[in-house]
């Protein structure tokens, strides 16, 4: 866990006796040492430690996030249980496409049967979901047994949400429109030791018109270059070898600061820290991916060789409905210029399929992008209609059928082209970092190359969070099998 040394200081004297301070991050602190309190004096009448379990939906910002809710699940007193049987559940959500939502409510129903074998239970929803409105009326109505709804931004008041919801009976319900501020300073408890996420912005102003993260996360914040660097140089003390940048479009990174810092600028400065040894970003934007961000890229090894670039449609007529702002030769210069710039790189997408008044033609298009860029792999999504977004009210909504059709097309394409691609590098020797024991086979440890495709290799748990080098023996498709042939 990361504790911020100064919070945790603003916790210990914190004055319980005296109402909650209104400064921030001071209230937040004195909240933590209240729930402290509680938490020691519930698990000292139930004769062992509390649990709690935070379940996440949705993308690398809701990880993160949901790394900074069990930190001070942590701080509070909470131990994390190995399942949803826990005494403080949270449902961190997703609302991207409407499957998301349903996955959510479908866990949410079993929860509350486990709630009736657990006494003093506690159950909470946060994250995107939530932000919209029809949501937190259908789980009022449909799911009562929950405790506490927060949403997203209002995170940072994680503490005191965490201390109300533990002394009431009822449920605490508390979104906001728009984030007030960013707060820095609360502890965060990572998934992984070796590799962390780090929010560089927050939200998005690019109202793609298909698209729900606007509405729910708000308007793009960019956070200070020095907290971003503080909080890397934290991690990296703490035994972080890499980092992944986070925010919806990186590339507009510093425009909304009062200080000239663009994203480029912060890559590289991130690079400069001691014992980072690889840096990822996730995800910029076709339209405003810029030569610096490329020329930092390739002139500096520590950035990952991999650049994730969402396509969405390769179709002119489409992207223009969705407001994508590039057209398709516009992207596949891009692509193309960034793999004549930086050797060995991998381009990956998200394709969306069955726009409304997409057609076959459209996807002609699309798999034209797919067969010419040559992506090294894709995720590519039916269209989800998401109430409140500009497309939702399109009048030529594709059929489900038309919508799956046109899918498996696509799908066949990416395929197709996904398939040859990683085994260009078959023989090379290449730095891989050691993430985890083989989920099939516990002989193997499974690592990960720059260019993000994983390597499994004959090993130990010893082994995981070192850099490898390792020698790429047998592709299978996606990945390879590999020999480690030093560090
Ligand atoms: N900010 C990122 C992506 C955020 S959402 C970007 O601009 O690329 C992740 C992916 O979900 C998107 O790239 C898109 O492909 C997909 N997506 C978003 N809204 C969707 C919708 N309504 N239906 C289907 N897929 C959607
Ligand atoms: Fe959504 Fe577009 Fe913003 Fe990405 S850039 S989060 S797709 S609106
Ligand atoms: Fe989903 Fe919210 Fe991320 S809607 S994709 S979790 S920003």
């Amino acid at each position: 866990m990361t504790v911020n040394e100064t919070f945790e200081q603003l916790v210990l004297e914190a004055d319980l006796n005296s109402p909650a301070p209104e400064v921030e991050p001071a209230r937040q602190a004195w909240f933590l040492a209240r729930a402290r309190e509680i938490v020691q004096r519930r698990s000292q009448a139930a004769g062992r430690k509390l649990t709690c379990r935070v379940e996440t939906f949705g993308c690398q910002m809701n990880a993160r996030d949901s790394e900074k809710i069990i930190g001070i699940l942590r701080s509070a007193g909470f131990e994390e249980a190995a399942s949803e049987d826990a005494d403080f559940l949270v449902y961190n959500t997703c609302t991207v496409r409407d499957n998301a939502d349903q996955r959510v409510f479908g866990r949410l129903g079993r929860a509350g049967h486990l709630k009736k074998n657990r006494e003093g239970m506690k159950i909470a929803v946060c994250g995107c979901m939530v932000q919209e409105k029809t949501n937190v009326e259908k789980i009022q109505k449909s799911y009562r047994f929950v405790d506490l709804i927060f949403g997203t931004h209002n995170l940072y008041r994680f503490p005191e949400y965490l201390s109300a919801c533990l002394e009431s009976e009822g449920m605490v319900i508390e979104i906001w429109d728009r984030a007030d501020r960013i707060v820095e300073a609360l502890p965060t408890a990572r998934k992984y030791p070796f590799k962390s996420g780090t929010n560089i912005t927050f939200g998005c102003n690019n109202f793609c018109s298909y698209c729900i993260v606007p509405y729910v996360r708000g308007r793009e914040r960019s956070r200070q270059p020095v907290e971003i660097l503080r909080e890397c140089e934290r991690l990296a003390a703490d035994g972080v070898v890499e980092i992944m940048l986070l925010g919806q479009n990186v590339n507009s990174y510093g425009k909304d600061l009062d200080i000239s810092c663009t994203f480029a600028d912060l890559l590289t400065e991130v690079c400069k820290i001691e014992g980072i040894r690889r840096v990822r970003f996730m995800t910029p934007h076709p339209k405003d991916l810029s030569d610096d961000v490329i020329r930092a890229v390739r002139d500096n090894e520590k950035i990952a060789r991999h650049i994730h670039l969402p396509l969405q449609s390769g179709s002119d007529r489409i992207l223009k409905r969705m407001n994508r702002r590039y057209t398709k030769e516009q992207y596949i210069d891009l692509a193309l210029k960034i793999r004549r710039e930086i050797p060995d790189v991998s381009i990956t997408t998200d394709i969306i399929v069955g726009f409304p008044g997409e057609n076959d033609d459209d996807i002609d298009d699309t798999i034209d992008v797919v067969r010419r860029v040559g992506f090294d792999n894709a995720f590519t999504f039916i269209y989800s209609k998401r109430a409140g977004t500009p497309a939702a009210k399109m009048p030529d909504q594709v059929p489900e059928a038309e919508k799956n059709r046109m899918f498996n097309r696509v799908l066949a394409a990416v395929q197709e082209t996904a398939h040859g691609r990683a085994d260009r590098l078959t023989g090379r020797i290449m730095e891989a970092l050691a993430e985890e024991v083989n989920v099939k086979d516990s002989r193997y440890i499974t690592a990960r190359l720059s260019n993000n495709m994983l390597v499994h290799v004959p090993g130990d748990p010893s082994m995981i969070g070192k850099m490898l080098q390792v020698r790429l023996d047998e592709c299978r498709g996606f990945y390879f099998f590999g020999t480690v042939v030093g560090e």
